[in-house]
Parts: C-alpha cells; sequence; structure tokens
C-alpha cells in the first residue's frame, strides 16, 4: 500500500515507479481526504509507504492533516517507509513524520529521499532551470533502483537520504514559517485565463472555484503544492509578480 501526495508530479512519478515495481496499490492522499477515507486494512506482510514532497525541510500541512485521522487496522509492525521528493534536501522531514506515525501508534522503519526538479518558484531563484530537468529525472530514476531494492529487502539505508547540512536549523527555523505563512492572498490571474477549471479541478487543497469563469481562492491558506500555478496551461496563474517571468514545470507523468 503505498500513500502518496503530489503537486507537480514528481512524487506520483516516484510512487508510480514504485508501485509498478512491487505490485503494489497506490492511494491518493488527496482523493482519500476528499472521500474522507481513513480507514485501511493491512495484510500481515505489506509495507506500507508514504510518498510525498518536502516542504520547507517538512511534511506538507495536507499529509499532516491526513496522518492524524489516519486508521491502519491489523497493523502489526508491518514495515513502515517514506520516500521523500525534494528539490535538494530534506532537513528532518522523515523525523517530523515518525513523531506523526507514531503518536498514532505507528512505526517508521525506514527513510529515502531522492531529488527531483524543484518546483518551488514563490520566493527564491531555486526552481530547476528547464534544460537541467531530464537529467535530473533520470539520476532520480536511478537513484530510485537503489531505494526499492532495500525496500525489497526491508530495509534502511542512511545514506539514501540526503538531509543536508544542519538539517534541524533548517526544519527548525523554516519549517514553522510555512505552517503560518501559506498564505492564498498574492494568488491572482491574468487576461490569459481560459475559464478551463482545471486548477479547481486538481487542487488538491480544494479551495479554489470558479466565480465568473476565474478561478479565486476561497479559503485564508492552502497547502501550497503551486499545482495551479505549475499546470495552467495558459500560465495564467501568478502568486505576486515574482512569478511572472518564471517558468513552470510539470512532471512528465502529468503531462
Ligand atoms: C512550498 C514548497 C516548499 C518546498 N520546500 C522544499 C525544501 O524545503 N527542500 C527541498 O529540497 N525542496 C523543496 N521544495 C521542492 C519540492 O519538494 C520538489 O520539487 C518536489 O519534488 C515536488 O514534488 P511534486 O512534484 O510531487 O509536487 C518545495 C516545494 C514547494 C512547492
Amino acid at each position: 500500500m503505498i500513500f502518496f501526495f503530489t503537486g507537480t508530479g514528481n512524487s506520483l512519478d516516484a510512487a508510480q515507479q514504485m508501485a509498478t515495481h512491487f505490485e503494489d496499490q497506490l492511494i491518493s492522499i488527496a482523493e482519500a481526504i476528499h472521500q474522507k477515507k481513513f480507514d485501511f486494512e493491512l495484510k500481515p506482510e505489506e509495507k506500507i509507504g508514504f510518498v510525498f514532497p518536502v516542504y520547507f525541510w517538512g511534511v506538507p500541512s495536507i499529509v499532516a492533516d491526513f496522518i492524524a485521522q489516519l486508521k491502519l487496522h491489523n497493523y502489526h509492525n508491518q514495515y513502515i517507509y517514506t520516500v521523500l521528493t525534494c528539490g535538494g534536501s530534506v532537513g528532518q522531514t522523515h523525523r517530523l513524520l515518525s513523531k506523526m506515525l507514531f503518536n498514532k501508534g505507528y512505526r517508521l522503519n525506514a527513510a529515502f529521499s531522492v531529488q527531483m526538479p524543484d518546483n518551488y518558484i514563490l520566493m527564491f531563484q531555486i526552481n530547476t532551470p528547464t534544460e537541467k530537468v531530464p537529467e535530473i529525472l533520470n539520476s532520480a530514476r536511478k537513484r530510485m533502483h537503489e531505494i526499492m531494492a532495500v525496500i525489497e529487502k526491508q530495509g534502511n539505508f542512511p545514506k539514501l537520504l540526503t538531509k543536508g547540512a544542519t538539517p534541524w536549523i533548517y526544519t527548525s527555523f523554516f519549517y514553522p514559517m510555512y505552517r503560518k505563512g501559506r498564505k492564498t492572498k498574492p494568488f491572482f490571474v491574468t487576461d490569459s485565463c481560459t475559464s478551463c477549471g482545471l486548477c479547481e479541478s486538481i487542487c488538491p487543497s480544494k479551495v479554489i472555484s470558479l466565480k465568473n469563469g476565474l478561478p479565486t481562492w476561497e479559503k485564508e491558506q492552502c497547502t501550497q503544492c503551486l499545482a495551479c500555478i505549475h499546470r495552467c496551461p495558459e500560465k495564467a496563474i501568478q502568486y505576486g509578480k515574482r512569478t511572472i517571468p518564471i517558468e513552470r514545470y510539470v512532471n512528465p507523468v502529468l503531462k
């Protein structure tokens, strides 16, 4: 059983590679929340995976909300692992996840990370330039093979987790900024909008709705996956002026 969350497709890409390799089932965290499905039956030897992007060196709010309500029936210490997709490093994201699972009575046995194209375009100049995407996705595929070989044996291999330098400093300094600061107010739509409604249908936080044919962000906060910005076919969605000249990114699995 592989629970996944994705904004721009990287984590879906990683989760799909695993689902194919292990002939395992994929469960979308966003859909499960939407359907209020939090109860899952485990088989005795089942492996349980959590695949999602790292946000501000921590766990996306939607994943945290899901785990808070999750019930794994027939849990008898089955192997639980996480594969974190990131643009560079994960800080202590795995520790935060481990605590969340521990509070529910579950144990995180292994944590891995895979570097994918960086989709963060709101503040710093850290998003991956388009010409580097194929190379990064290629390396990511190789890394996924290494990770899957360890998962196959239900092991753990800390060298396959890139925490970065001073991981605690990053997580304890930046993650609280995410929890409080992920405001929807700066989102706006330009004249290029064709009212196709894609942003409304893909928003995992269900905060977007079309009013007079144009997207509006109806809650103060969202999980900030940036799917609306990156996947808009007309590049009509912006977040302040900074995102106007910046290239968008969508993993090929979503194209
Ligand atoms: C709000 C936000 C915060 C991010 N923070 C980090 C971070 O702390 N460290 C990092 O390496 N990448 C960070 N990234 C990049 C994503 O983790 C990375 O691009 C990920 O693979 C995207 O996955 P997805 O395509 O499944 O949404 C961030 C992206 C977003 C949207």
